[in-house]
């Protein structure tokens, strides 16, 4: 632009302002196409970050971190005391075991799909329980030992997007939908996708019964 019109009051010809003329017209052209271009590159970006980005499990213990004094209700050790807290450790009992054999299972029951997948947080998940993961990566180790349970997200769903403090402020406060952080709503259906007659031990389940068993309110309410 500054050299098209520096070009332009020192040489006053017919010949070079026609030659301008084209340039400001290439210019103009490029401009266009510069903020065509731009324009694209935004709304394909908004389209990338409009995306969902997927939820991760974290594990139980990340939770314990802001759930476990008494002043917020105690969630992580009322949990551990509770029926789910050791859910893989009951694969390898010898109930499991006969269990498994009589099903024909060629696996332990704590190796075998056929249990983990109501025994275990997140299974077939990439970030949910793992059966190997690298012993040197000690990171994965410690996360996929707090996934070895039916923990916390079994059933308020992944933590990665929701586990910040600002964010579990803002949902419990109302200014943010927990759901579109991937904190579950609870319903019967949160618990009968394990507590059905698949499980080999089904006992009947009754939603508003069964929810009183494992409570653990935050005081008030
Ligand atoms: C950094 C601290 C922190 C972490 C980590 C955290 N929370 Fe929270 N959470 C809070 C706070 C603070 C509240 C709001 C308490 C209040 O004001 O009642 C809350 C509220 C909640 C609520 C109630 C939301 C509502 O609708 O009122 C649930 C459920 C919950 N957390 C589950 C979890 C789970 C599951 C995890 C682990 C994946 C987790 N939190 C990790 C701090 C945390
Ligand atoms: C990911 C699977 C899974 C989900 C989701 C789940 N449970 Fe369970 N639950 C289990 C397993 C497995 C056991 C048995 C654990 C053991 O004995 O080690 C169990 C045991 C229980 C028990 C004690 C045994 C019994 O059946 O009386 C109660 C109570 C219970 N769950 C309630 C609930 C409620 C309420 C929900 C939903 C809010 C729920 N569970 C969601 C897998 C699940
Ligand atoms: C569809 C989900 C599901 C599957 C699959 C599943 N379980 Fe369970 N398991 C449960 C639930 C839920 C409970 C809690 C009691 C109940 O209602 O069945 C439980 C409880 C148990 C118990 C405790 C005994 C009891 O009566 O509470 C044992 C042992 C057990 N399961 C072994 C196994 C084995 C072994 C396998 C694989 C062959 C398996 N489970 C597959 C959901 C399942
Ligand atoms: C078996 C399912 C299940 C598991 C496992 C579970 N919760 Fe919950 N949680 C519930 C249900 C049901 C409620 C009742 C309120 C609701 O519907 O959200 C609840 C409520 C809460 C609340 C809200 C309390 C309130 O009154 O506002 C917090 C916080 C919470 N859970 C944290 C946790 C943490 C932390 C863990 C793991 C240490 C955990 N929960 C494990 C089912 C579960």
């Amino acid at each position: 632009m500054y050299l098209s019109v520096g070009i332009h009051i020192a040489f006053h010809s017919t010949k070079t302002d026609k030659l301008l003329n084209i340039l400001n017209l290439v210019y103009r052209k490029d401009l266009i196409m510069k903020k065509l271009v731009l324009f694209f590159l935004t709304f394909t970006s908004i389209l990338v970050f409009a995306q969902d980005i997927p939820s991760e499990y974290v594990g139980s213990k990340k939770c314990k971190i802001c759930h476990s004094k008494a002043e917020v209700g105690s969630q992580y050790s009322l949990w551990e005391a509770g029926p789910h807290a050791k859910s893989l450790e009951t694969l390898k009992t010898d109930a499991a075991k006969a269990i498994a054999k009589k099903m024909g299972l060629k696996e332990a029951p704590e190796n075998s799909d056929a249990c983990l997948k109501c025994h275990v947080t997140g299974w077939g998940d990439a970030s949910g329980y793992q059966l190997t993961v690298d012993p040197l990566d000690k990171r994965a180790v410690t996360t996929n030992e707090t996934l070895a349970s039916v923990g916390c997200e079994s059933c308020h769903g992944a933590g990665s997007l929701y586990k910040s403090k600002k964010d579990m402020v803002a949902i419990a406060d109302g200014s943010v939908k927990g759901e579109t952080l991937g904190l579950v709503t609870i319903k019967a259906e949160t618990c009968t996708v394990c507590h059905n007659a698949k499980s080999p031990t089904y006992k009947p389940f009754v939603f508003a019964d069964r929810v009183k068993e494992i409570a653990h309110p935050a005081p008030g309410k």
